[in-house]
């Protein structure tokens, strides 16, 4: 194995305009993991050299995640999983986002006015029946092998640099709660845990003894039994409705990629409930019919190019608006969101030097508020030695979840991400007119709401239903070129996850960013609603400036998404994690 890390801004043939921070980079000859955290990366890399394949190890990197990084991700949350098999090319979705539990819709009124992070806010966890269920179908080792290295880890690990920043920010955010929440994950007294640095070992022998039982009973034991009984006691006495059916019915969901062609690669990625694939699908398709008019000799940085991915966006954005949710409970138009001549209609429409006015990117709404932090979601990429490939992105939601922690496991508070207005918001008059006149189409629900904190518009179709999966932002994707697996991405930070997802894609197939390069580069992010142009602060002044001719509304953000990809080059794999997490890639 050969690990080089990189203390200068990372070559390339835009340099003049590349990141002015740099990834900590891997080129490995068989294998990869790359993740928001070293040693999950690690207990990935052990699972493959223990004989295991590309599924076992981003089972035990999400497991080991959960447990060193409990702000983000964990048992107590949910995700999706893409994964590619080398040997019958074949691809396929493990959907295991939480589902409302049944008494939710009922106490919708209630849940508008609670804090996002409440016991009304938790939805069933799906991870343990999630990565049970992926082992159990596409693994090479027993699901009790994949929960191995977590278990050690929760007996005693080191708090990474990123550990010790988000729990200085909870203290700070919530200094009567703060201290007492990261005492009862770390089984420690309120003194100790406000005093945790970066290099302290710490402990979480609550979860230990969950995992323990989740590697002798499987997930049984975490949907029943004692388990189950203290989330469903934790959750009540924080105000929330999951009920011990809601754990006995979840179940995962086997569903088909999306899969779009761009630039002579077929990049494949996830279906709804999340919205990130279908964006990524959509804005590709855009890019695609715009390739002469953002030059990609101008490299990711020139205004041309971020001006069409800002259109692009706001196009993907205003269509998660208005038709997304779970598509067991609404009527989806994807044929027509997936339509080829449905992008090149929406790529005629973008002008090189001015914005649109917002109704042609949408419906008219209320004002939203800046989009919220974003701490509470990780992702893995694995290639293995064989050729198989998985891309998973779990969450927790918002940092540290709905901060209830029971069996050691931080529940998720992830019915954020539903529509909760109480009243419908009302459906513009222009919704019908804007919707392409295809069969079917005008009848579809338009009641533009917001979720509470991420400040996305969202129809009646991301209203709440009992076992409904509320809309997500996940894109974990996987590009196929003529070297099978050539690529493989994802990120972690709520709406932005989608624009990171897509940045890099496009670094590495339009502008030939190696690993290292995509992850690295600055990025910008639009979600249509708020009208303003989000970039990160390595943007040259003179982009930002050329945006602002064009019509975008720049505004300056620390982070957008927290991305890792894996990327095939000559001689095996270069992997890279995000800067902006301080994670790793291992591989051998
Ligand atoms: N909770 C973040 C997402 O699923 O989009």
């Amino acid at each position: 194995m050969a690990l080089f890390w990189s203390a200068l801004a990372p070559s390339s043939a835009f340099a003049g305009t590349a990141a002015s921070v740099s990834a900590p980079f891997l080129h490995a000859r068989h294998a990869a993991v790359a993740s928001d955290s070293r040693a999950a990366s690690a207990a990935g890399v052990e699972i493959l050299k223990a004989g295991g394949n590309a599924v076992d190890a981003a089972c035990a990197a999400t497991l080991a995640l959960g447990v060193v990084n409990p702000f983000a991700s964990g048992l107590g949350g949910g995700g999706f999983a893409l994964i590619y098999l080398a040997k019958t090319g074949k691809a396929t979705v493990l959907d295991f986002r939480e589902t409302a539990p049944a008494a939710l819709a009922g106490r919708l009124k209630d849940a508008v006015g609670l804090k996002p992070q409440s016991g009304l806010s938790v939805g069933v966890p799906g991870e343990a029946r999630g990565l049970a269920e992926l082992v159990r179908r596409f693994g090479a080792l027993p699901f009790s092998r994949c929960v191995e290295p977590a278990l050690r880890l929760a007996r005693g690990f080191a708090v990474s640099p990123w550990l010790a920043q988000q729990i200085r920010d909870e203290i700070e955010r919530n200094p009567t709660s703060g201290p007492d929440l990261i005492a009862k994950i770390f089984s420690v007294d309120r003194q100790i845990a406000t005093q945790l640095r970066a290099g302290d070992r710490v402990a979480r022998l609550a979860l230990a003894a969950t995992l323990e039982r989740l590697q002798r009973e499987g997930p049984a034991s975490l949907y029943a039994g004692d388990t189950a009984a203290a989330i469903v006691d934790a959750v009540t006495a924080a105000g929330g409705v999951l009920a011990p059916a809601d754990l006995a019915a979840f179940v995962p969901i086997e569903r088909q990629p999306l899969a779009v062609d761009f630039l002579r690669r077929h990049v494949l990625t996830v279906p709804p409930p999340s919205a990130g694939g279908t964006i990524i699908v959509e804005a590709l398709g855009i890019l695609a019919h715009r390739v002469t008019a953002w030059k990609r000799e101008a490299g990711p940085n020139a205004p041309d190019y971020l001006h069409n991915l800002a259109e692009a966006l706001k196009h993907g954005f205003a269509d998660r608006a208005r038709f997304l949710g779970d598509p067991a409970f609404s009527r989806l138009p994807l044929a027509h969101l997936l339509d080829a001549r449905y992008h090149r209609e929406l790529a005629q429409r973008i002008q090189p030097d001015r914005v649109l006015a917002h109704d042609d990117y949408g419906t008219q709404m209320k004002s939203p508020t800046e989009p919220a932090r974003d701490g509470g979601t990780a992702h893995v990429s694995v290639v293995d030695k064989t050729g198989n490939a998985v891309a998973l992105t779990s969450t927790i939601n918002l940092e540290f979840g709905a901060r209830i922690v029971a069996g050691g496991i931080v529940l998720n508070d992830q019915m954020d991400d539903f529509t909760t207005a109480t009243e419908p918001c009302g459906e513009p008059p222009s919704f019908a007119r804007r919707v392409p006149s295809r069969e079917g189409l005008e009848t579809l629900p338009g009641f533009p709401c917001q979720t509470p904190v991420f400040a996305l518009t969202g129809s009646q179709a991301n209203r709440p239903a009992p076992g409904k999966r509320p809309v997500s932002s996940m894109s974990p994707s996987i590009v196929l070129g003529d070297r099978g697996v050539e690529l493989v991405t994802g990120a972690a930070g709520g709406p932005r996850i989608v624009s990171a997802t897509l940045q890099i894609l496009i670094d590495v197939l339009a502008f030939g960013l190696d690993a290292q390069q995509a992850v690295a580069t600055p990025r910008v992010h639009h979600q249509w609603e708020p009208d303003i142009l989000y970039y990160e602060p390595g943007l040259p002044a003179e982009t930002v400036k050329a945006l602002e001719n064009k019509g975008q509304r720049p505004t300056s953000r620390p982070d957008i998404g927290k991305a890792n990809a894996i990327v095939r080059s000559r001689s095996g794999l270069d992997a890279a994690a995000d800067p902006r997490s301080g994670g790793e890639a291992v591989g051998y």
